[in-house]
């Protein structure tokens, strides 16, 4: 599978991984940081990979490289300190979220995170989780669509596109994301100029939002992170959206007053020029990094 792992070497720096330390990745996916840590933690060290898709973990199960130092666990990493624990897996010497998308999603995952493919309207990361986003469109009531597309997609025109689901789905129910992408469509003035982004972005970002609950999975994990990793450790933290980026700040900056954290990256690390020209996707990426003061 090709993927390439955002701000990898600014992942490695700042972690600063070193031989027989362990770590873990809570946003496993094709492995690519792990790959870079694994690399740096020779010949001992092992990771912990967390990953929530049952597609990723059915793929690494037959691709995986190193499958000695790798520990693969399928399950959310809201649930990071039960996981260390039943795993017995430690000391943590450094933990990394890489919460975006991957391409695979966006791609080939046939689940309807994008606005390009007509696919049903699933945004699962976990097939088994029951709620869809099929059922948010056609459940959900009209008050609280507008609430996700404005709070979570930052949409100017979220009542217009809540108010024409609600509308559409009065009469048959909206199955696919090409059906979503028609109402978001009608739901510009029509004098609107539409920009750069494609039209259905800001709304389809919020609706995975919604259906796989990031926000507050971030907002639980960093914690945990606290409680599981070793004086001195480290945590990364990915960001690619405005709302999960100051999660993150706020987290550190609350954990460095009480002297429990120290910042490393003063300001959020973002991707250099060549690596934004190689991998568009990751121009919107933030990293911000932290130690361990007390544990
Ligand atoms: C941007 S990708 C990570 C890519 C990875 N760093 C790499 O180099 O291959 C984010 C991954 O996190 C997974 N994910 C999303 N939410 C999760 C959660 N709550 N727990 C565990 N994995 C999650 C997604 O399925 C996706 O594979």
């Amino acid at each position: 599978m090709n993927h390439i792992p955002v701000l990898k070497d600014e992942v490695i720096e700042y972690l600063d991984p070193k031989p027989n330390q362990n770590f873990v990745d809570c946003t496993f996916g094709f492995g690519g940081h792990t790959e870079a840590i694994l690399e740096k933690i020779k010949p001992n060290g092992r990771v912990l990979g967390i990953e929530w898709d049952q597609d990723k973990i059915k793929y690494q199960k037959s691709n995986i490289k190193n499958k000695g130092k790798i520990i693969l666990v399928n399950d959310s990493y809201v649930n990071l300190k039960d996981i260390v624990n039943r795993e017995n897996f430690g000391p943590i010497n450094g933990i990394l979220l890489d919460v975006g998308i991957s391409s695979f999603e966006v791609e080939s995952s046939g689940r309807g995170f994008s606005f390009q493919k007509d696919e049903p309207l699933d945004m699962r990361f976990d097939q088994e989780q029951n709620l869809t986003a099929r059922e948010i469109v056609n459940e959900w009531n009209e008050e609280e669509l507008a609430r996700i597309f404005k709070e979570y997609g930052q949409e100017r025109f979220a009542k217009n596109i809540a108010r024409n689901i609600a509308d559409v789905r009065s009469r048959q129910s909206i199955e696919t994301t090409f059906q979503l992408v028609e109402i978001i469509r009608k739901s510009f003035p029509r004098s609107y100029k539409f920009g750069k982004a494609h039209f259905a972005t800001r709304a389809f970002q919020a609706l995975r939002i919604a259906v796989n609950n990031e926000l507050d999975n971030l907002k639980n994990v960093l914690p945990q992170a606290l409680e599981v990793l070793e004086e001195n450790g480290r945590i990364a933290v990915i960001a690619f959206h405005s709302l999960e980026d100051a999660i993150v700040k706020k987290f550190f900056k609350e954990q460095a007053k009480d002297s429990k954290l120290k910042i490393l990256t003063k300001k959020p690390i973002t991707p250099s020029f060549e690596e934004t020209k190689l991998n568009p996707k990751a121009r919107s990426a933030k990293l911000r990094v932290a130690q361990i003061i007390n544990n």
